[in-house]
């Protein structure tokens, strides 16, 4: 993993759907001169209302997949995943370095908001696990967290419909749902990669002065940290490629992702694959 050609392989990048483009997109900003490798396990999306039997699975196929293109590190760029599998996918890919969004979304919480109310909006596998509750406890016991499931949330943001009446009534629904007993959060952590799209209407719908905390940033200074510790940062001096790889759906893949990326994708960017 030291030689210095190993150094130019790509970082591989991984969620069920589109949504982890938004990692990839805070990692580009971040490092904007790494390779980039990015699989959305579109077929078989969504992964939160699978058991932990199936996602751990089908994270499995899909993250090996990139182990055999080569990688140099794996970010889990799903919520879902990182909660219900990180360990298994840690052992599974060792030893290569992979690194998920739970515990960098709790951190970036935290600091923003010590002692504070967190509201984790995020899917049903996510909320039933308590993935973020237990990482923010652990990192501030004062903290009071409460999680609600916003399925919902995957499809308008996989369907490009994140802004506008529809959107915001949505959250507003969740929100109402997630708001018994005089709960008022200090922040919202996105806890779905496919949340940040819609951070506009989930803003619009928010309590004043409630934080929306998104994990792609904090979760790039973890990527970058990893690649400093293990001397594996590329040589390059030039702008990394990125390459697509999705499971199914090129044209929405390259629709949506687009939006995601806030840069045109076509068709012809995304390699369909089969796990
Ligand atoms: N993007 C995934 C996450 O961060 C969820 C989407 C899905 O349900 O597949 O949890």
């Amino acid at each position: 993993m030291n030689a210095a050609t190993d150094n130019n392989l790509p970082i591989g990048i991984f969620d069920s759907g589109v949504g982890g483009l938004t990692v990839l997109q805070a990692i580009r900003s971040l490092l904007p001169t790494e390779n980039l490798l990015y699989l959305g396990d579109t077929a078989r999306l969504p992964y939160g209302t699978k058991s932990p039997a199936s996602i751990t699975r089908y994270a499995k196929q899909a993250t090996a997949m990139l182990q055999e293109r080569r990688i140099k590190l794996l970010v889990v760029a799903c919520n879902t995943a990182s909660a219900v599998a990180l360990g298994a996918l840690q052992e599974h890919m060792s030893p290569l370095p992979v690194i998920g969004v739970v515990e960098p979304g709790a951190s970036a919480a935290v600091t923003a908001r010590p002692g504070g109310a967190h509201l984790v909006l995020a899917t049903e596998a996510t909320v039933r696990l308590g993935a973020y509750r237990r990482a923010i406890e652990f990192l501030d016991p004062a903290a009071t967290v409460r999680e609600q499931a916003c399925e919902l949330l995957v499809a308008l943001a996989e369907e490009g419909w994140t802004q506008g009446d529809i959107a915001t009534s949505i959250v507003r629904r969740y929100l109402l749902e997630a708001g018994g007993n005089g709960f008022r959060p200090d922040s919202i952590i996105l806890g779905c990669t496919h949340f940040p799209l819609l951070s506009e209407a989930i803003q619009v719908a928010a309590p004043a002065g409630a934080l929306l905390v998104n994990s792609a940033s904090t979760t790039a200074a973890v990527v970058a940290g990893v690649l400093q510790s293990q001397g594996i940062c590329c040589d390059n001096d030039s702008s990394g490629g990125m390459h697509f790889l999705a499971t199914d759906g090129a044209t929405r893949f390259a629709r949506v992702g687009g939006q995601f990326l806030g840069q045109p994708l076509s068709p012809n960017d995304i390699e369909l694959v089969d796990l």
